[in-house]
C-alpha cells in the first residue's frame, strides 16, 4: 500500500529512485561555493585550528538538528516549502514563499560566478591573465567600472552565463530523479576525486606546510570572543543548505520508509569533510604563494571571490603544473556550484508546481527562463559584481538567517509542532531524536542566530557595507531583503490548485499509532 502511495506521488511531484540518490542530491546541495571559498578562509580568520571548538559546537547544536528540522518538515508533509509549511499550519505558509524568494535570488547571481568558474578553468590552460591576474579579472574580463548600474553587455560572460542556464534548464526539465538526482550521482563522486588530486597537487608544493601551520596554529583566546562563534554558526548554516527550503524540499522526494535522520548524519559528515579538505588544499596554495613571494601567509590569504579570480590565478601562474591545479580547481568550483544551483532552483519549480496545475516541463521553463533572463541582464554587464556582493551580504543575513530563526521559534513555541515532528523523524530513523532536539531547535539555536543577526544588523547601519553608496545598499541589499519577505506574504493570496490538499497526509509514525503500534 506504501509503495502504492509512492509510485502514485512520484507520478505528480517527482520523486528519487532511492535513499542513495537523495543523499547524493543532498550532499550536491551542501557542497558548494561555501565549502571551497567561505570555510578555509573563516576558520583562518576565526582562531585557526582553535576553531575546530566553535565549529563543532554549531554543526552538532544547531546545524544538524535543523537539518533534521527540515527533513521531518517535508518529509512528512510531502511538499515543497509553501506546501509543507500549509500543511503545518495554513497560516505558516508564507514562510516557505519567502523561502522561495529568496532560492530565486541566490539563483539568480550564483549562476554568475559559474559563468566565471566556467571562463577560468580554460584561462588557467594558457594563463591568460598574464602578470596581473587582478587587473585582468576587474578590467578585461569583467569590464567592471564604477560602483553604478551601467548596462554594457560584456560579451566573455555572457556567453558562459548563457551556457550554464542552458545546462541547468536541461537538468531542471529533466526532472527530481533523471535530472538532478543522475547529475549528483554522477558529478559528486567526480568533485570528490577532481578536489582530492588538487589537495595532493597541492600539498606537494614548496611552501604547503607554511600555508597549513597557519591555517591550523590554534588561538585559543579566539574562543572568548562572541565573533568567533557567530561566524561558527553562520558558515555552518549556510553550508549545510538548511532554512532556506532546500532540505524541505529534497526530502518531500524521499520514500515515506526512508531513515531520515541516519541520511542527515551522512549529509553533515561528508558535507564537513569536504570543507576540512578545502581548508588543507586552499591553504597549501596559500601557502606556496606566500613563499614564492617571500610574505607571510597572512598577507596572501582571502575569501571568495579575491581567492578563487585573483589568488588562485596568481598561483596557477608560479606552480609547477600550475595549469593541472587550475583546472581541477576552477572545475570543482563548476561542479559544486551547479549542484548547488540546482538545489535552489528546484525549491522555486516545486513549490510551482505544488501550487498551479503545472507539469514539470511547463513549470521548470516558467521558472528557469525569467531568472535566466534577470541573471543575463544583471550580471553579463559592467556593473555586475557590485550588485552580486551586495545582493549575496544581505540574503545571506537577512534572508536565510533571519528565516531560520523565525521558522523555527513560530514551529517551536508557536505551533508546539516538535514532539509530533520528533516522532515522525523517529518513526524509521537510525538516530534517536529526543528531548536535547527540541531544547536545541527552540532555545540554543534561536538565540545563537538571533546574536548574530542582530550584531550584523548593528554594523550594516553603523557602516556602509564594504563602502557602497547608499542608493545601491538600500535597492540591491535592504530591498532584496525586505522584498522577499513581501513577496512571500503576497503569494499566499493565490489560490493553491484544485486537488491539491492542504491536510497533513497521514505519517508513518501516525498509521502505527493507530494500529496499536509504538
Ligand atoms: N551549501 C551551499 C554552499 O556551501 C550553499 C548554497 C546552496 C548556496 C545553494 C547557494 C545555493 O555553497
Amino acid at each position: 500500500m506504501s509503495e502504492q502511495v509512492h509510485h502514485e506521488e512520484a507520478k505528480i511531484r517527482g520523486a528519487f529512485s532511492s535513499r542513495k540518490v537523495f543523499i547524493f542530491a543532498a550532499i550536491g546541495s551542501a557542497v558548494g561555493l561555501g565549502n571551497i571559498w567561505r570555510f578555509p578562509y573563516v576558520a583562518y580568520e576565526n582562531g585557526g585550528g582553535a576553531f575546530i571548538i566553535p565549529y563543532l559546537v554549531a554543526l552538532l547544536c544547531a546545524g544538524i538538528p535543523f537539518l533534521f528540522l527540515d527533513y521531518s518538515l517535508g518529509h512528512r508533509n510531502r511538499g515543497s516549502a509553501p506546501l509543507s509549511f500549509a500543511r503545518l499550519r495554513r497560516g505558516a505558509e508564507g514562510l516557505g514563499w519567502w523561502q522561495v524568494g529568496i532560492c530565486f535570488m541566490i539563483a539568480v547571481y550564483y549562476a554568475a560566478v559559474i559563468a566565471w568558474a566556467v571562463r577560468y578553468t580554460f584561462f588557467s590552460i594558457d594563463k591568460a591573465w598574464g602578470s596581473d591576474p587582478e587587473g585582468y579579472f576587474f578590467g578585461d574580463f569583467l569590464q567592471a567600472g564604477d560602483p553604478g548600474v551601467q548596462a554594457d553587455l560584456v560579451p566573455g560572460v555572457l556567453i558562459p552565463l548563457v551556457i550554464v542556464w542552458v545546462a541547468v534548464i536541461a537538468i531542471m526539465v529533466a526532472g527530481v530523479q533523471k535530472g538532478i538526482g543522475a547529475t549528483s550521482v554522477v558529478f559528486i563522486p567526480i568533485l570528490f576525486l577532481a578536489f582530492g588530486v588538487l589537495v595532493v597537487q597541492a600539498l606537494l608544493l614548496d611552501g604547503a606546510a607554511q600555508g597549513l601551520d597557519a591555517l591550523f596554529t590554534p588561538n585559543w583566546d579566539a574562543l572568548t570572543e562572541p565573533g568567533v562563534w557567530g561566524a561558527a554558526f553562520g558558515q555552518i548554516f549556510f553550508s549545510l543548505s538548511i532554512g532556506f527550503g532546500i532540505m524541505i524540499t529534497y526530502s518531500s522526494y524521499v520514500h515515506r520508509d526512508t531513515d531520515m535522520t541516519g541520511s542527515g548524519a551522512v549529509v553533515g559528515f561528508a558535507n564537513s569533510s569536504f570543507e576540512l579538505l578545502a581548508g588543507i588544499g586552499v591553504f597549501a596554495a596559500l601557502g606556496f604563494m606566500a613563499q614564492a613571494n617571500g610574505v607571510a601567509v597572512s598577507e596572501v590569504a582571502s575569501d571568495g571571490i579575491g581567492l578563487a579570480f585573483i589568488a588562485f590565478p596568481t598561483i596557477i601562474s608560479e606552480a609547477p603544473a600550475g595549469a593541472l591545479i587550475g583546472v581541477l580547481f576552477f572545475a570543482s568550483l563548476v561542479i559544486a556550484g551547479l549542484t548547488s544551483l540546482v538545489s535552489v532552483i528546484e525549491v522555486v519549480i516545486s513549490a510551482v508546481r505544488d501550487k498551479f496545475e503545472m507539469s514539470r516541463v511547463g513549470a521548470a521553463l516558467a521558472v528557469s527562463v525569467p531568472c535566466m533572463i534577470i541573471s543575463l541582464i544583471f550580471f553579463s554587464t559592467t556593473s555586475g559584481i557590485f550588485v552580486l556582493d551586495i545582493v549575496d551580504h544581505f540574503i545571506n543575513l537577512f534572508g536565510i538567517l533571519l528565516v531560520a530563526v523565525v521558522s523555527m521559534l513560530v514551529i517551536s513555541w508557536g505551533f508546539r509542532s516538535l514532539p509530533m515532528l520528533a516522532d515522525h523523524l523517529n518513526h524509521n530513523g537510525s538516530v534517536h531524536i529526543g528531548t536535547w532536539w527540541r531544547v536545541l531547535i527552540s532555545v540554543v539555536a534561536p538565540l545563537a542566530l538571533s546574536y548574530i543577526l542582530i550584531d550584523q544588523f548593528i554594523t550594516d547601519v553603523d557602516t556602509p557595507y564594504e563602502g557602497y553608496p547608499q542608493w545601491m545598499l538600500l535597492t540591491f541589499g535592504w530591498g532584496a531583503a525586505v522584498a522577499v519577505i513581501v513577496f512571500g506574504f503576497l503569494a499566499t493570496s493565490v489560490p493553491w490548485r484544485s486537488e491539491t490538499s492542504l491536510e497533513a497526509p497521514p505519517s508513518a509514525a501516525d498509521t502505527n499509532a493507530s494500529r496499536g503500534g509504538s
